[in-house]
């Protein structure tokens, strides 16, 4: 009798031969791909590509969203005025900077500073003896992108203070805090606004506005223009300074370069070329983690982050960071807008991150209420409430949208209570709207035990899987099993996660193999997005942290540049290369490899099986006759395939091709590399009913093979 370890060690010698026999024999044998164009009928469904989005890795603040000011409202952190710094000569200790909050409960002078519920923390300067310019700093997203020939619109609160005591109740206390010291109010005047290098030496750009004697809050704007003959650098600060002695204080200071297609309040343009150029049909916002916050309380609250900035206090966020909302419910859809996707919208469900819920019922309508309000600010008509708010925000038209997505990642509520919220959520939102579709975050197959049960099976369910390569090719044809009966398949988050803090070549060739499963069976896989998106790419400095909490991402970037990973290339090109119908594909001899074990296995006891070192999908475009071909060759060497077109008579010789490779699976791009791995294109000659090609190592490729 063979035991224990022995067992194990014999299963795993006999599986190695086993193994190796299985790759020789099968790689002795060219891999051969019949595509069967006779039965070319099943379409692609038109929403297959779409992407994701959630504040996590700075993707908004200090990300997509242009603000370049941090900590704008000065509400990032309770003891500090982080990302802020006094401007002095190094002599003069007579100068002052400190956080004013309303709800400190200072001196009933101070009290006075919030200008409205949203902005009740400010940041007072104090001067008591002007020596040359004294100011503060603002040090942006990991510095300030600094741009030639570039206008930047400035704005921000200020007043000066006339020092008097305000009035106070007979019942008030007298202030425990010492007194102000008495200066001259002297505030009125210039004050200068300008960009500059961090040590000051360089000034980029530079206006003033005359401040008025006031002791209101009042809001002054200006433009800042570059010259042509600079270089482009994130060595750059926000200064706004004084030559005078006073108290001043400051509120949502903000600095906007130009945005995409000119939006106010808009989004950086690099990044939004990069996703158009995605061709996405759908986004899905506004999380993820960032949709259900860490206690229940801090669920994305969208009603605050509509209307103009004053009236946006931010929220606790899911990552760590303090976020600002100026990309609030209206930016999302004008994202989406603006990429040519619809929206795909998540409502909160009642369940946060630190495992509490509501249970369904009475407690949970003013959830499904709010839920209705978000959609009907997202798709009502002019005349219904949300929608009359939606066109006094500038949107009179209503947005196109289908999808409802209840809650995120449900699984985690091991309690079961996402049976009875989804279905309250689903009848109040089919009962309203009864073409929107209400996607379950709970998968079947992935969660037999909590499955949604109560009422109709939910038309839609979302799988979220963050695998290493191993894992995608080796369940690359998951869904060529699953039950065309059940509930059709949402892949709402994905990705292969190799690399940090974007992926690398390997990750790249693990989603492509993922993505030809989900080609092939996108008469299931109706939609599917990547997740993250993005990522800041900076690391800690001496004033700030890390910008990134999650490792493996799709686009990076500091305040300057973005560049895309190798993944992000295989997305755009499968996405720019989609015809609308399925081509089934007969594989023979495609090659396995081992796979090693890994920590998973090791704790399951389970031995890896082989997985294949070849992917494949093909598509029809039935309007254009073009057939796109897409092969994935996973090794290091060349990988010779055969193929066939069953129902082709005439065809063109020539096929445009577009390949994505490198020399190791770690290469990768980067801030400093950008375009290390990027597509190139070629055309693949000799092209015919059969003929044979050549992948090369590490190769995603895509063949448009042209039948008309
Ligand atoms: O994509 C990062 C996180 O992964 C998402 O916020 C969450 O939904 C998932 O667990």
């Amino acid at each position: 009798m063979v035991k224990g370890w022995k067992k194990t060690v014999l299963k795993m010698s006999l599986w190695l031969v086993a193994s190796t026999i299985v790759t020789n024999v099968l790689q002795a044998q060219t891999p051969r791909l019949t595509l069967d164009l006779t039965k070319a009928e099943t379409p692609v469904s038109p929403m297959l590509y779409g992407l994701m989005t959630e504040e996590i890795n700075h993707s908004y603040d200090g990300g997509l969203y242009a603000e370049l000011i941090r900590n704008r409202i000065f509400k990032d952190s309770k003891t500090s005025p982080e990302g802020w710094s006094l401007v002095k000569k190094d002599s003069s200790s007579l100068v002052a900077i400190k956080l004013i909050a309303a709800e400190e409960q200072v001196p009933n002078d101070e009290r006075r500073n919030a200008i409205n519920g949203a902005l009740q923390t400010c940041l007072r300067l104090t001067v008591e003896k002007a020596d040359g310019r004294v100011g503060i700093a603002n040090e942006g997203y990991w510095g300030i992108a600094v741009k030639p020939s570039t206008m930047y619109n400035a704005s921000f609160y200020i007043k000066g203070t006339d020092r008097s005591e305000p009035p106070r109740w007979p019942w008030e206390p007298k202030p425990t805090t010492p007194p102000l010291p008495v200066i001259e109010n002297n505030t009125a005047g210039p004050i200068t606004v300008s960009i500059e290098s961090n040590d000051g030496k360089t000034v980029y750009a530079s206006g003033t506005v005359n401040l008025i004697k006031s002791t209101y809050w009042k809001k002054y704007q200006l433009t800042l223009t570059t010259a042509a003959n600079i270089q482009p650098t994130t060595d750059a600060r926000f200064v706004i300074s004084t030559d005078r002695v006073g108290v001043y204080y400051f509120n949502l200071v903000s600095l906007f370069p130009p945005t995409f297609k000119n939006r106010p309040n808009g989004n950086r343009p690099d990044l939004m070329q990069m996703m158009v150029d995605m061709k996405p049909k759908f986004l899905r916002f506004p999380g993820g983690n960032f949709l259900e916050g860490p206690m229940l309380t801090d669920a994305f609250p969208w009603k605050e982050t509509l209307g103009p900035l004053e009236q946006r206090p931010g929220h606790k966020g899911s990552w760590g960071y303090r976020p600002t909302d100026g990309m609030g419910l209206l930016e999302f859809l004008l994202w989406c807008e603006d990429i040519g996707a619809e929206p795909l919208l998540g409502v909160f469900a009642g369940y946060s991150l630190n495992g509490d819920h509501v249970d369904a019922g009475p407690l949970l309508k003013p959830y499904v209420d709010d839920a209705l309000d978000e959609i009907e600010y997202v798709i009502g008509n002019v005349n219904t409430y949300w929608g009359a708010k939606r066109a006094a925000d500038g949107h009179p038209a209503p947005f196109k949208m289908k999808y409802v997505e209840i809650g995120n990642e449900d699984w985690f509520d091991r309690s079961g209570s996402y049976d009875g919220r989804f279905t309250q959520f689903r009848e109040a939102i089919e009962k309203k709207y009864p073409h929107l579709i209400c996607i379950s975050t709970i998968a079947d197959a992935q969660y037999p035990k909590l499955k949604v049960t109560t009422g109709q099976k939910p038309a839609v369910l979302d799988e979220h899987y963050y695998r290493d390569s191993w894992e995608m090719w080796a369940n690359a044809s998951q869904y060529d099993s699953y039950d065309r009966k059940g509930p059709k398949i949402f892949v709402g988050e994905w990705a292969t996660r190799e690399g940090e803090p974007t992926t690398n070549l390997n990750a790249a060739l693990g989603d492509a193999a993922w993505m030809t499963g989900m080609e092939r069976n996108s008469d299931l896989i109706i939609m599917s997005c990547y997740a993250p998106l993005f990522v800041n790419v900076n690391t800690a400095t001496a004033t700030a942290t890390k910008a990134w909490q999650w490792d493996s991402d799709l686009i990076g970037y500091n305040a300057l540049s973005s560049y895309g990973s190798p993944a992000y290339y295989v997305q755009k090109i499968f996405s720019q290369n989609l015809g609308n119908s399925i081509v089934p594909v007969i594989a023979e001899n495609i090659p396995m490899q081992g796979r090693p074990m890994s920590k998973r296995d090791s704790a399951e006891k389970t031995t890896p099986k082989p997985v294949p070192t070849v992917f494949y999908s093909a598509t029809k475009d039935t309007n254009t006759g073009t057939v796109y071909l897409k092969l994935v060759n996973t090794t290091d060497k060349d990988q010779p395939v055969q193929i066939n077109l069953k129902g082709v008579t005439t065809m063109s010789a020539n096929a445009n091709t577009i390949i994505i490779k490198g020399n190791k699976p770690t290469d990768t791009n980067s801030i400093i590399e950008p375009e290390k791995i990027v597509p190139a294109k070629s055309v693949t000659k000799g092209v015919k009913q059969n003929f044979e090609h050549m992948l090369p190592p590490y190769s995603v490729s895509i063949l448009q093979l042209q039948t008309k």
